[in-house]
Formats: C-alpha cells, structure tokens, sequence
C-alpha cells in the first residue's frame, strides 16, 4: 500500500510546477544547485536506452524528450503522479504505455519484462532510507530481461558540499517530503546495486551519482 510519506515525493508534479520544471529543475537547479548539467542525463539515456523501455517517474519527459526517441521505440512510463505520466507523453514523438504505479511497489505481473529501466531523479524523492528504497531496486531489477540495463540517478545526501543554492534545496525539499535524502550515502547505493546486478558503475558529478547497473542477478 502507497504510505503518505510516499505520496509526498509525487505530490509537487502539479500541471504548474511542470510548466516551469525543465527551467527550475533541469537548467538553474542542475547546475547551480547540484553542479550536474543536464548534458550527462541525456549522453545516459542516448547510450542505454534500449529497444523496449520503462521509465520510471518521467517528471516534465525533458529527457526523453531531448534524446531523438527510436522511431521504433516501445517506451513505457510509469508515475505515482498522472500530471507526470500526461505531461511527458504530450511531448514526445511516440506513444507511450502509461501506468500509475508507485515503484516501492511490485509491478503486474502481466507486464513484458523490458530492455532498459531509467529511474532518473527519483529515488531521492522515496522515502525512508536505502533500505527502503532497496524494495524500487529490486522491482525494477525484476522488470529487466537477463541482458537488461537500470540506469539513473540520484542526489546524494551524506558527505556532500553543496553550494548556497544546493544547501538550500536540501533544507525546504526534505522539510516538506518532496526528498528524503539526508541518509542516502554513496557506498550503500553501490552496495544496493550490486547486490542486484552483476556489472555496476557509479559516477559522481557534482552532487549527482549517475549509475548503470547491467544484468540482473534473478536471471541468473
Ligand atoms: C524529481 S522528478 C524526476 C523527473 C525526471 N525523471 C527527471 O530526471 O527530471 C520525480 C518523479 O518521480 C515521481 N515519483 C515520486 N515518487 C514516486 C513513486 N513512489 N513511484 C513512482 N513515481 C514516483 C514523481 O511524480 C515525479 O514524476
């Protein structure tokens, strides 16, 4: 069952705040808050998007949107907020599955298991700590074929500076629910990924960690 404190990291993806998310999130806050420009989500998403794809919390879609999507491409999106699920699938060139779902929960089993998984500036949105959040992993790790790919990112919240801007983020984001970071520390993150996959890579920028986790281990 959704909890509230789940609720509240898709509650602000109202229709306003998605009119103004690519300029308030992807440009001022990626890169005067977090110091992670918006170029190394695209160049992830180019280089692992595969043939049949799940992502996970589209947000405004600005990344899809600015990947030149596979003509060919059978995208699923999946959101606990419809304002995401509409927004994103209104601006992109393709038609996507959409489900309201939320992640910390296991999808239908009726659903075809995928080629790639994204889930990209979500996790630090999920509540409670990596333990958790270990349930998303999970969940997705088991939505992948054998040779799938999880790819994403996430803000880090132990061991960071941040800038004015970042810091100050980090305050009103955790005071009212839309993050709940403050104990998501690098190596329990690489500690969570590998326990579910067999090839792991995390890379730091700025704030950001930007992973890819390759072949699942319930495959195996
Ligand atoms: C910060 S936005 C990320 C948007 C986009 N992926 C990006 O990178 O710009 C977080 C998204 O995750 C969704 N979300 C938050 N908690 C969720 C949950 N438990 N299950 C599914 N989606 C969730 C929100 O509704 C929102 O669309």
């Amino acid at each position: 069952m959704t909890t509230p404190s789940t609720r509240a990291g898709a509650a602000p993806y109202s229709k306003l705040f998605l009119s103004v998310y690519d300029l308030w999130v992807i440009r001022l806050s990626n890169d005067y808050g977090w110091r992670c420009n918006r170029r190394h989500f695209v160049d992830l998403y180019r280089e692992h998007l595969g043939r049949r794809h799940l992502e996970v919390g589209p947000g405004s879609g600005w990344i899809l949107a600015n990947v030149d999507l596979p003509t060919d491409i059978d995208l699923t999106l999946v959101d606990l907020n419809t304002n995401s699920l509409e927004h994103t699938a209104s601006r992109l060139g393709v038609t996507p599955t959409l489900i309201e779902h939320d992640v910390l929960l296991p999808l239908n089993d009726n659903v075809d298991q995928f080629d790639s998984v994204s889930i990209n500036y979500v996790l630090h949105c999920l509540p409670g700590n990596w333990s958790t959040k270990s349930v998303a992993l999970t969940n997705l790790a088991n939505a992948l074929t054998p040779e799938g790919v999880l790819f994403g990112s996430t803000v880090i919240g132990v061991d960071q500076k941040y800038t004015a801007l970042g810091s100050a983020l980090m305050f009103a984001y955790n005071r009212i629910g839309a993050f709940a970071n403050r104990s998501d520390d690098l190596p329990g993150l690489r500690r969570l990924l590998s326990d579910r996959f067999e090839q792991v890579e995390v890379t730091m920028v700025g704030n950001v960690a930007l992973f890819v986790a390759r072949r699942p281990l319930h495959a195996k």
